[in-house]
């Protein structure tokens, strides 16, 4: 099995062929960089892989059909934004447990507090978002 499976995936905005019948696979366990110039399409493609656009062609993320299988797609995916997604009232740790709690990620306190010591942000997790 595959980490992200991408057959024949093709995106259009009206008339215009976003994304022409692209197909690859990554592994599981590689780094992967998708790289293009503006509007070559990279946007479009993580957006189908993340549920957000609709597209023709199948996506599967860990095995699970991002179409039929949303919610166990989503539970393997984690997306990063390239704008500001969070609520500002919200506290780091609040904001981590609300966001993996949206696709049934539950009871991982331990598991948030080992995330952010590894990324030197432990004397930052009760503090508010806006602060950071
Ligand atoms: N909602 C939309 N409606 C119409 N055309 C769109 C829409 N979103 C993207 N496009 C067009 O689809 C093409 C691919 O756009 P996309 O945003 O996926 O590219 P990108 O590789 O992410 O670009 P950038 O490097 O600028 O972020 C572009 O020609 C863009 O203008
Ligand atoms: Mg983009």
């Amino acid at each position: 099995m595959y980490a992200l499976e991408i057959n024949n995936v093709s995106k259009s905005y009206g008339t215009f062929n976003a994304l022409n019948d692209i197909s690859f696979n990554v592994e599981k366990g590689d780094f992967v960089g998708l790289l293009g110039v503006n509007g070559a399409g990279k946007t479009s493609l993580i957006s189908s892989i993340a549920g957000i656009n609709s597209f023709n062609g199948t996506i599967k993320v860990m095995g699970h059909d991002v179409i039929s299988d949303v919610v166990r797609a989503k539970y393997s995916l984690g997306v990063v934004p390239q704008e500001l997604a969070f609520d500002p009232f919200l506290t780091v740790y609040q904001t981590l447990k609300f966001q993996s709690g949206l696709y049934g990620v539950t009871n991982n306190k331990d598991w948030i507090d080992e995330v952010v010591e590894r990324v030197y942000l432990k004397d930052k997790i009760n503090s508010n978002t806006r602060s950071l």
